[in-house]
């Protein structure tokens, strides 16, 4: 498929946008400081804190952050248990979900729970990390997937 391009221009710090490649939601996301700052106190409660399984992003997002720039990340929205579509909640974790979890996505088919790395939590059904597709800048303000 072709390569999609992504104007990340206005994109608000903590907001997520879709973008599509290959017939699969790519969720563009622009973290906060603060988020960026809690993803390394989270290591003990994810399944693969540090990218062991490599199949899951680029070399150049094999990083805490998961991203070339650690502001944005860029992930499929195709949750690695079955396949459905994570739901976004930045920052604010809900009051049902377990206190360890500090926002990210939330797959409501069965449970899973990814941190704003698109790292899986334990306690999750699904085993991997969200997928980081490769993806390039093309100026300051445009992404290109694929
Ligand atoms: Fe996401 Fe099963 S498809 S938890």
């Amino acid at each position: 498929g072709a390569p999609a391009k992504v104007d990340i221009s206005k994109i608000e710090p903590g907001a997520m946008l879709v973008a599509e490649w290959r017939g699969k939601p790519v969720y563009v996301t622009r973290r906060t400081p603060e988020t960026l700052g809690l993803l390394e106190s989270l290591n003990g409660d994810l399944k693969d804190p540090l990218n062991t399984n490599k199949a899951q992003q680029p070399a150049y997002a094999d990083n805490l952050h998961r991203s070339r720039d650690p502001e944005l990340i860029v992930v499929l929205g195709v949750c690695t248990h079955l396949g459905c579509a994570p739901k976004y909640f930045p920052e604010v974790k809900p009051e049902a979900f377990d206190a360890n979890w500090k926002g990210g996505w939330y797959c409501p088919c069965h449970g899973s729970k990814f941190d704003l790395s698109g790292r899986v939590f334990n306690g999750s059904p699904a085993a991997d990390n969200l997928v980081i597709p490769p993806y390039s800048y093309e100026s300051d303000n445009v992404v290109v997937v694929g």
